[in-house]
């Protein structure tokens, strides 16, 4: 053997334990649906979440965390870490016939792990588009699959009917393993069918090679249905929506826990980093709460997009900690992957950030601001405690920072956030169970088309003041207008009577 040979293996040796300081740690990302800010132990619910309080103290809570105000834009940021704006995704969801996914030039969150050397897992609810199998999870960096494509469905048939006006109904079962139908699964509440199939996929795994697991489970979206021995704790609520909604959060907690058991059972938790998050906030319309921030999901107020999340597990350097430092969810992208020791030089610009230094050192965010959204297209005509739409005043003041302020759009800058265009359901709602007076009343002047909050101080959003800081409103505006110059087109094309589930008896790719 050479000595130049031997030297070489010499510093191979020596090197590599420098170069690969930390192990790759598991992750495994818990996703909530539409899980109320007010719905959780920690911020004082009437609800009892004694799994999610228990492991959130011994992490990092996030209470200035943000997320996007409904589920496919969510769940998109999660996958690319970038803004709405960025893959054309800015208006609402991806409707069960609607044909288009994230765009496939787009490359997902799984598909970095994996070339990192990760085992891809998901659980759940996708809603990232279904019309072609090019748009499926298993096509997109997910090694295994099990749950379902569209937005909700009933928890324990697993199957989902829609309208296409004028009087076009279809009907389906939405449940597949890979790319199968699932068929075997009728009256499994599906809380409970996918934390044992997380279960199951966490006691497959080998020490030697790391995972990631992504669980976006049903609860607690609508429809409102859970087996009977959940709602035993909560006959002391009056109103039924809310009774059986925290009957589905008790079984999301169980959830949690069970997930969270079986990775302490199996010696994985030593190396897990595991994040809890909502994916927009609560519906007030489903027993859902934000109290006592304004608005609700599908709003840019802080109801909709200030989400319940922590982080979990022993690699945290700070654990029993709070964290105020602004996160977003387009900031898990960055942080997985470098807490994977993988690369995010591709070719598109991400708009996330690695926070992992934030949630477990607690230092300062790297981020300066957060683009809440700018959707042109925006309407809102959802019930709202007697709301009705109302006009816009004139925006015309507004008009040399060159942004349209009749655009519905948010932005979040330091303690500032600014809001234009019509902000759809802008109440505050009442805490469970509370009946004052303070939202009967209902204003009927015109919107103004432009509001700035200093959230820090006024969380909930309650005195604007745009008149008093003309200069912040004009700085902000030209940040929307200099994103808004950034944006792609709306992809948003009409519904696809081809959808139709009936020749299959399920939903799922139809071109
Ligand atoms: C599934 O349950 C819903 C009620 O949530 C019901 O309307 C529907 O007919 C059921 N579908 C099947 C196939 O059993
Ligand atoms: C949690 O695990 C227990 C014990 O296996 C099981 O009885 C229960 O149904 C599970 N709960 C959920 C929500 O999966
Ligand atoms: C990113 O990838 C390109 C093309 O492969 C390469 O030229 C560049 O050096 C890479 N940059 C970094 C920071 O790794
Ligand atoms: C991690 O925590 C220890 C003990 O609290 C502290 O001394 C150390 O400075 C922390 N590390 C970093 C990078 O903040
Ligand atoms: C401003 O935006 C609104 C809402 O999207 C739109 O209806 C209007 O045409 C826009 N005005 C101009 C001048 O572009
Ligand atoms: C709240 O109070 C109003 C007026 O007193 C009453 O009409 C309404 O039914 C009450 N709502 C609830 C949920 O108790």
């Amino acid at each position: 053997m050479s000595s130049e040979w031997l030297r070489c293996v010499v510093v191979f040796l020596v090197a590599v334990p420098l170069v690969k300081a930390a192990p790759q740690p598991n992750i495994v990302f818990i996703m909530a649906d539409d899980y109320g800010w007010h719905d959780i132990g920690y911020h004082g619910s009437e609800i009892h979440t004694p799994h999610l309080d228990k492991l959130s103290a011994s992490g990092v809570r996030l209470e200035r965390y943000y997320i996007q105000p409904i589920c496919t834009p969510s769940r998109n940021q999660l996958m690319t870490g970038r803004y709405q704006i960025h893959t054309g995704m800015q208006h609402s969801i991806i409707w069960p016939c609607q044909p288009y996914c994230v765009p496939l030039e787009e490359k997902l969150l799984p598909q970095y792990l994996k070339e990192a050397g990760y085992s891809t897992h998901m659980v759940g609810k996708w809603h990232l588009g279904l019309y072609k199998k090019d748009c499926l999870p298993t096509r997109r960096g997910f090694d295994t699959y099990f749950g379902y494509l569209l937005g909700s469905e009933d928890y324990f048939n697993h199957t989902q009917c829609w309208h296409i006006p004028p009087k076009k109904r279809f009907c389906g079962l939405d449940l597949r393993d890979g790319e199968e139908v699932a068929t075997e699964y009728a009256g499994d509440y599906s809380t409970e069918l996918f934390s044992q199939k997380a279960v199951n996929i966490i006691e497959k795994q080998q020490s030697n090679k790391p995972f990631f697991l992504y669980v976006a489970l049903q609860a607690v979206h609508a429809p409102l249905q859970v087996p009977d021995k959940y709602l035993e704790p909560y006959s002391f609520i009056k109103d039924l929506d809310r009774r059986i909604y925290a009957g589905m959060v008790s079984a999301m907690d169980e959830a949690v826990g069970n997930i969270t058991a079986a990775l302490q059972r199996t010696g994985h938790w030593e190396n897990t980093v595991l994040v809890f998050s909502t994916d927009n906030g609560g519906q007030t319309l489903s027993g859902g709460s934000n109290w006592p921030l304004r608005g609700r999901k599908t709003t840019l107020w802080e109801g909709g997009v200030r989400g319940v999340g922590f982080v979990a597990g022993p690699l945290l350097n700070q654990s029993g900690t709070v964290n105020h430092e602004l996160i977003h969810i387009s900031d898990w992208l960055p942080t997985f992957v470098a807490l994977a020791g993988g690369s995010t030089n591709t070719s598109k610009p991400l708009d996330g950030f690695n926070v992992w230094p934030t949630i477990s050192y607690g230092a300062a965010s790297p981020r300066l601001d957060i683009l809440h959204n700018i959707d042109p297209l925006y309407f809102d005509d959802t019930p709202c405690l007697g709301r009705t739409p109302r006009p816009l005043a004139s925006g015309d003041r507004w008009a040399k920072s060159g942004f349209n302020v009749s655009i519905h759009a948010a932005i979040r800058f330091s303690n500032w956030k600014l809001l234009t265009g019509d902000q759809g359901c802008d109440r505050w709602f009442p805490r469970p169970g509370e009946n004052t007076s303070e939202w009967r009343q209902i204003s009927e002047e015109p919107q103004n088309p432009v509001r700035l909050f200093d959230i820090v101080n006024d969380p909930e959003e309650r005195n604007d003041l745009s008149d008093q800081f003309p200069t912040v409103v004009n700085h902000l505006l030209t940040r929307l207008y200099n994103y808004q110059k950034t944006a792609l087109p709306i992809i948003y094309p009409g519904e696809d009577p081809r959808c139709d589930p009936s020749a299959t008896g399920a939903w799922g790719p139809w071109t």
